[in-house]
């Protein structure tokens, strides 16, 4: 239970337990947030439990997991999505199996059934019916025997091991269990872990051969995660800040100067993230483009099929990544490493298959991220690419002093409590509108569509991010009476061309919001956003980060895990 309690941060809705209670499996479910409370189950020294993101099948008891086999012997939680789900159905109905939830996971439940009934043990039918499996799919099975097999391909698997050695966890994170064990094994995609009579075994999954375990130690062990007298974990986050970005500048030059080199020597780079790490990335590609003059091209994660055939030898993929396990990127990685392509990834949980896979792998050493709403590690994800993009441009030590000096320019606007208030007064107001729009342009064309990400996960509203010059082509329609515009503006290169937009807004009777170093007559309201000149865009996400926090709380929203949204998508 306490397992499950620590990965709440990770979003579900509904979870389950099952335990081991004399050669009998017991298990209970429930739909919503893990129980306070202890279920009613016996006492035991084996059991396995899940928390669910609904993919196949709503969100119901029935659908929750663990599931049970037909006679009850076995019992099986699944992370992923079994892609040739219907045909196998199909086949196992035309065997006489029944289903009783709506789920994929049931599906291979029937599936390992149908393999023990020629194979000679318990793993020897997971591994048969795992090979059968299309999509990337994470399982673990508790036998009625006390034996548990758990098989990865794609979705994180961890083991963790007591001090003592008395022990052993399974999960697929190691925040669920890092007070408890003193080292991890992080589980390859197509490894296979066997535990019976208090031993484990790791195989692999396509030959069954055995495979040699390689531990390492637990970093997560003394990380403690509390909201330090914030009422929510993203308020902490944001005010977190300038410690990320310092940290970002702590990483040795050396790093930056060797990743520096092999961006100047790749045939072609591209930046690639999902979600939130999907803006940090687009906006790596723009530094890159603006400051290295490489011909930097961004990628969405789940976007990125047609790209497939045109990544080999020579390219060279940036990955930011809060998890370093979002399977839309994996994926894209995966098959990059198989073209012989080169990853770097910039990553903040410990131990991901991200960093693992990296040729040059950053971490952000910025702590856990609990709310589900990304904020500090967004900040550092644009420092580290400005950073990176600076050294490429043979300037590494000018950017890490602008760095520096952003970090305490920030440090100023957060200690500002009536820029803080201001804001919240802002965002009360933001919440009584149903549309919101943002503008744009430049360095700040992805600091807007972030904003709008932070407002839709707060707000549940429609906010729309308008790329300046684009208004006058369609968006304009949607200018009228009163319709709040919150347009980014700084002193660059773009800012005349981003005002002709704000008075194409204000002439139609949109309310403008200014976020920009001065006040502008078109603005009716006016946030101050220091001009820290080249990383003015990462000053600028901080009131937008602040604008959805206070939007979230006077909507009475769960500002930490927003509905529908997960901290950490492993699914396709
Ligand atoms: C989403 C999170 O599920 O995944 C976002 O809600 C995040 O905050 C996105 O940006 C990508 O995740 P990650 O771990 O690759 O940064």
């Amino acid at each position: 239970m306490e397992g499950l309690r620590r990965l709440d941060y990770r979003g579900y809705d509904s979870w389950g337990v099952a335990v081991l209670d004399e050669n009998v499996i017991k298990v209970e479910k429930q739909v919503g947030i893990v129980a306070k409370e202890r279920p009613t189950l016996p006492e035991t020294t084996i059991g396995i439990g899940h928390t669910r993101w609904a993919t196949h099948g709503k969100v119901s008891v029935p659908n929750a997991h663990p599931h049970y086999s037909t006679d009850k012997s076995f019992v099986l939680c699944q992370n992923g999505i079994v892609e040739n789900v219907e045909e196998l159905k199909k086949e196992l109905i035309k065997r006489g199996y029944e289903f009783f939830s709506e789920t994929d996971t049931e599906v291979i439940v029937r599936l390992v059934e149908e393999k023990r009934k020629r194979a000679k043990s318990l793993e020897e039918a997971v591994r048969l019916a795992f090979n059968d499996l299309e999509g990337r799919n994470t399982i673990i099975v508790l036998a009625d025997n006390g034996d548990i097999v758990a098989a990865r391909n794609g979705s994180p698997l961890v083991l963790g091991l007591s001090k003592n050695e008395k022990e052993l966890y399974f999960s697929s994170d190691v925040f669920s269990f890092a007070p408890h064990v003193e080292k991890i094994l992080v589980l390859n995609n197509g490894d296979m872990v066997v535990c019976r009579d208090r031993a484990f075994t790791v195989f692999a999954i396509d030959t069954g051969k055995k495979l040699k375990p390689l531990f390492e130690k637990n970093l997560l062990k003394d990380v403690s995660v509390d909201k330090r007298g914030h009422p929510h974990f993203m308020e902490k986050e944001i005010e977190e800040a300038p410690f990320v970005i310092r940290q970002v500048v702590a990483e040795g030059d050396a790093k930056y100067k060797k990743l520096a080199a092999a961006i100047k020597k790749a045939r072609t780079v591209y930046c690639i993230g999902s979600g939130t790490a999907g803006a940090a990335a687009a906006q790596t590609a723009y530094y890159l483009r603006t400051y290295g003059r490489i011909n930097a091209r961004e990628l969405i994660g789940a976007e990125a099929h047609e790209y497939e055939p045109l990544i080999g030898k020579g390219d060279l993929l940036l990955a930011p990544s809060q998890s370093g396990e979002t399977a839309d990127v994996l994926e894209v990685l995966e098959h990059a490493k198989r073209k012989d392509a080169s990853i770097a990834s910039h990553v903040n949980m410990p131990g991901s298959m991200m960093t693992r896979m990296s040729d040059f792998a950053f971490m952000a050493n910025a702590g856990p991220e609990i709310c589900v709403m990304s904020t500090k590690i967004f900040v550092s994800q644009i420092a580290w690419g400005y950073l990176v993009a600076k050294a490429v441009e043979g300037k590494l030590a000018e950017g890490k002093k602008n760095l520096l000096e952003t970090a305490r320019t920030i440090e100023k606007m957060l200690a500002n409590k009536d820029y803080v208030g201001k804001i919240k007064h802002l965002a009360q107001n933001l919440s009584k509108k149903e549309h919101i729009f943002l503008l744009g342009k430049g360095q700040n064309l992805q600091i807007i569509k972030e904003g709008m990400v932070k407002i839709i996960e707060g707000s549940y509203k429609h906010a729309h991010a308008i790329p300046a010059g684009d208004l006058k082509h369609y968006a304009i329609t949607l200018m009228e009476e009163g319709v709040p515009v919150i347009v980014a503006i700084s002193n660059d290169e773009v800012k005349a061309e981003v005002l002709n937009a704000v008075h194409e807004t204000s002439a139609r009777g949109a309310s403008v919001i200014g976020l920009a170093p001065e006040r502008h007559d078109a603005f009716e309201d006016y946030l101050h956003v220091p001009d820290t000149g080249e990383t003015s865009a990462i000053a600028t996400i901080i009131p937008f980060q602040l604008l959805a926090y206070h939007m979230a709380v006077t909507l009475g929203h769960n500002v930490d895990k927003p509905r529908n949204i997960a901290k950490s998508v492993t699914v396709k």
